[in-house]
């Protein structure tokens, strides 16, 4: 018999054991200190993301709220709940409730949430759907390129961007088909902001 296998098996089993920086992968989806669902909270409330997550618009990581934040709505939602009795407990004592990780780029890359999402990108863009996960998962690979992937396509793309200033597609033909009587104001043009990804190392690498 071919003992392969059983290495292999081995191996994952080790893996999976460790608690460490290994989080970096594609499809990992640990287990959580308290059952909390996007699903129930950004997907049926529809609570905004940045309600618990913000940091995204303005620096390096977007963050896990602190309990404290949780208990604006569970000091009177769901308090009969034995998850939301070990939320409100870790409160009383002061102790933050230790979230496992899922997203986690080893300390050599740096990544700062604040300029991608004010460039416009959703958070959906590199999570996923997280409004319909009941345990969150890392749905992409998150690696050297598939970063410069984007960088590289987003930059290509903005060469073929119009000038600012000029009117857009759906502008120009509100313009051509009024009459000269029924002048259309044209909605006033957003500030474009030229996005320019890096990819030289240094930028990713400091
Ligand atoms: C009510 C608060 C709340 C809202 C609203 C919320 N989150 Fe979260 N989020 C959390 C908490 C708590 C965790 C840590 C536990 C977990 O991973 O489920 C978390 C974890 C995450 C993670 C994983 C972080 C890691 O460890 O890598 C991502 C990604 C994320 N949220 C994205 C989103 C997105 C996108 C939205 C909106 C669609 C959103 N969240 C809305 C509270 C929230
Ligand atoms: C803006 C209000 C709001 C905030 C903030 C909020 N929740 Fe909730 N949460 C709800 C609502 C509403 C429900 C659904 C209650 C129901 O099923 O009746 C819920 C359900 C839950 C449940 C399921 C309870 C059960 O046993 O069915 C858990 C666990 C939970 N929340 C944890 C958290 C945690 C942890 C945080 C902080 C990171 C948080 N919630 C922040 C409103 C909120
Ligand atoms: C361009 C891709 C990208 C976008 C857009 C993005 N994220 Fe992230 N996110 C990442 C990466 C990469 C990490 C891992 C960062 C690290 O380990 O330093 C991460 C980590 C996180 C974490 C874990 C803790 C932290 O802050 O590092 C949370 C929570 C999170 N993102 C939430 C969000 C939310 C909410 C949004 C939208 C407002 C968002 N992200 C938009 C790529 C992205
Ligand atoms: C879906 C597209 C997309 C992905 C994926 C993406 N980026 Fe970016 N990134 C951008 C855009 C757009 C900008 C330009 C922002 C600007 O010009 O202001 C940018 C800018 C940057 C910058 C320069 C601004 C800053 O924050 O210092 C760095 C560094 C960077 N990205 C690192 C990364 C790393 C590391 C990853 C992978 C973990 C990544 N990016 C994944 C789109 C992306
Ligand atoms: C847009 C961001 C970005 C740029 C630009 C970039 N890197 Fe990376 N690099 C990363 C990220 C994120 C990782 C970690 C994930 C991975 O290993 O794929 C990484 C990992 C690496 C690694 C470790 C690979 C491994 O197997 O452990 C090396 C070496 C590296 N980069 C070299 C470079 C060099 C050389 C350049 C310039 C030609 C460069 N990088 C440009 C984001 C970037």
């Amino acid at each position: 018999m071919n003992c392969r296998p059983f290495y292999l098996l081995a191996a994952l089993a080790l893996l999976g054991s460790c608690s460490g920086p290994v989080s970096n992968q594609q499809g990992y989806m640990p287990e959580q200190p308290i059952a909390f669902s996007h699903a129930i909270h950004a997907g049926h409330y529809e609570i905004d993301c940045q309600y618990c997550h913000v940091g995204a618009e303005r620096s390096r990581h977007a963050g896990v709220p602190a309990s404290s934040v949780c208990m604006n709505c569970h000091s009177r939602v769901k308090t009969d709940s034995p998850e939301i009795q070990k939320v409100a407990a870790a409160v009383q004592q002061g102790k933050p409730i230790e979230w496992v990780r899922v997203h986690r780029l080893p300390d050599h890359a740096f990544f700062s949430h604040a300029n991608h999402v004010t460039a416009g990108l959703k958070c959906q863009t590199c999570h996923g759907p997280v409004e319909q996960m009941v345990r969150v998962e890392q749905v992409e690979p998150m690696t050297m390129g598939w970063c410069l992937e984007c960088h590289r396509k987003t930059a290509a793309e903005q060469v073929s961007v119009a000038p600012s200033g000029a009117p857009r597609a759906g502008e120009l033909l509100a313009v051509s088909m009024a009459s000269p009587a029924t002048e259309v104001e044209p909605a006033p043009a957003k500030p474009q902001r030229i996005l320019s990804p890096p990819t030289d190392c240094s930028a990713c690498h400091r």
